[in-house]
């Protein structure tokens, strides 16, 4: 065995330790030299310093430094060699890096129904590029300054029209705010909401799962409320405690359900009753195929909704370009919350987005991205019902996901993984639920072709007939 690369100098084993923590030292030296070896920073056959030299270096006594070595040399991250040196194991060294080779060898499914990926091949990119021309043209040097933290007057005014002109919304240009996604509108919404006092975050049971960590991390508890077919239960919400609630009432996410009139009438009498609030994600309601969508919950009771929109599902997610309407007592904290955070979302950017919706090229794209869309989603639906009838999809006909529950005799992790030996990724309902429930599957489909759609169910429907066999 070659000794030709050494380790051994003082100082050259760099290992944090720190003296103040529960964790014995020994211990400590373990997995810093663990965590090295694994991340392939200590290579295979480097000589590892002798252990007086390293107990010198890292101020330790030799017996923790010897103890150390034993249980790495035991684990097998380290060999004893006879001469009485130490080496790094060559099939311990960098297993993290080859772990994460071999992942991406197996590489991402050839067709993935992995939701929240728009096409963002069809990104309008000559009428964006205009926009950009004009707005760097024309844009005054004051506007490069620092910025209200609601974000350009522009911007606000621009989607303050589309916005009640589209969604029924009652925003006005000054209760608006611009940010970076629905992911940073949200988490500010709710850090100022638990320093206002709010305590108990209502969440969709199914829905998203990063929301509700948010909320824990903003010191607020989130709680499921179940989602009937009119939308959510709010007589569940009523006996929830909760003083705040979030609803993706147009189009609910996973289940696809709509809130009935009557739910939003009561999601309101809720508010009104309690002193209490609703967020409304409206993130995909531009998408509907066979009828004009449901107006914002906003537009009926602007004073108790924090409105929600987002550019992710309508042009690209990597814009980061969300924003909120917001009720009066909210504005002037959000807007502080903005500032502090991040000093303002990029002017050009929000900039060029006005112009765009200003000239009706959101509009237009819109209106080019539906019946691509709506046909994607028809072609998923049909070739489903052809090739796996029992997966029967439920909710409206919009957006960019479908869903379906599971019959009783499929497993989520079974299907997902058929699905994925043939190359396909499809997801459970598992990591949606707040309160365990029953098994479904989520399909996103808006990054696909025709083709591949059918492809993909094919292949589904031949993962579970192995599963049946
Ligand atoms: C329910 C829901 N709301 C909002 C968003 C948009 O988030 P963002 O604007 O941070 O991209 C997503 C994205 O997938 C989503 O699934």
């Amino acid at each position: 065995m070659s000794r030709s690369r050494t380790n051994s100098g003082a100082g050259e084993l760099l290992v944090e330790l720190r003296r103040d923590s529960s964790v014995p030292l020994h211990q400590q030296l373990e997995s810093g030299i663990r965590d090295r070896i694994r991340q392939g920073l200590l290579r295979a056959d480097v000589v590892m310093p002798a252990t007086r030299a390293l107990a010198t270096d890292l101020g330790l006594s030799r017996g923790v430094v010897v103890e150390a070595y034993q249980q790495l040399v035991a684990e097998g991250y380290l060999v004893s060699r006879t001469g009485g040196y130490t080496q790094v194991a060559p099939a311990a060294a960098g297993i993290l890096v080859q772990e994460r080779a071999a992942g991406e060898l197996g590489g991402p499914p050839r067709i993935d129904f992995k939701y929240s990926k728009p096409d963002v091949s069809q990104f309008p990119r000559a009428a964006w590029l205009r926009s950009i021309r004009k707005m760097l043209n024309e844009t005054p040097n004051r506007s490069l300054a620092y910025l209200d933290g609601r974000g350009t007057a522009e911007l606000r005014e621009s989607l303050a029209d589309y916005l009640n002109r589209v969604r029924g919304t009652s925003a006005r240009p000054e209760n608006m705010l611009i940010c970076n996604g629905f992911a940073q509108g949200s988490r500010l919404l709710l850090q100022v909401l638990a320093a206002a006092g709010y305590r108990r975050l209502a969440v969709e049971d199914p829905s998203d799962n990063e929301l509700r960590e948010v909320a824990v991390n903003a010191g607020l508890e989130a709680v499921g409320v179940p989602v009937l077919e009119t939308g959510l239960d709010v007589e569940a919400l009523e006996r929830s405690g909760a003083d705040v609630v979030m609803v993706t009432a147009a189009h609910q996410f996973p289940t696809g359900a709509v809130a009935s009139a009557r739910t939003r009438a009561a999601l309101i009498a809720w508010a009104t009753k309690h002193d209490a609030l609703i967020i409304e994600d409206d993130y995909d309601a531009e998408y509907r195929y066979d009828r004009e969508p449901i107006g914002a919950i906003q537009g009926l009771a602007p004073e108790c909704v924090v409105y929600a929109g987002t550019a992710s599902k309508t042009l690209a997610p990597g814009l980061r370009l969300g924003w909120l309407i917001l009720p009066c007592r909210l504005v002037e904290q959000m807007s502080d919350a903005k500032v502090r955070d991040d000093r303002g979302s990029p002017v050009f950017d929000q900039l060029t987005f006005a112009d765009f919706i200003a000239r009706g090229e959101f509009d237009r794209h819109l209106r080019r991205m539906r019946p691509r869309y709506r046909r994607l989603r028809d072609a998923l639906v049909g070739r489903l019902a052809e090739q796996v009838p029992d997966l029967v999809p439920i909710g409206v006909s919009a957006g960019l996901h479908v869903m379906t529950w599971l019959p009783a005799d499929l497993s989520e992790a079974a299907v997902t993984k058929a699905a994925l030996d043939r190359g396909l990724g499809v997801y459970g309902l598992a990591p949606y639920w707040v309160d365990a429930g029953p098994g479904g599957l989520v399909f996103g489909y808006g990054s696909l072709t025709e083709s591949e759609v059918v492809e993909g169910i094919d292949l589904l429907a031949d993962a579970i007939s192995s599963l049946r066999r």
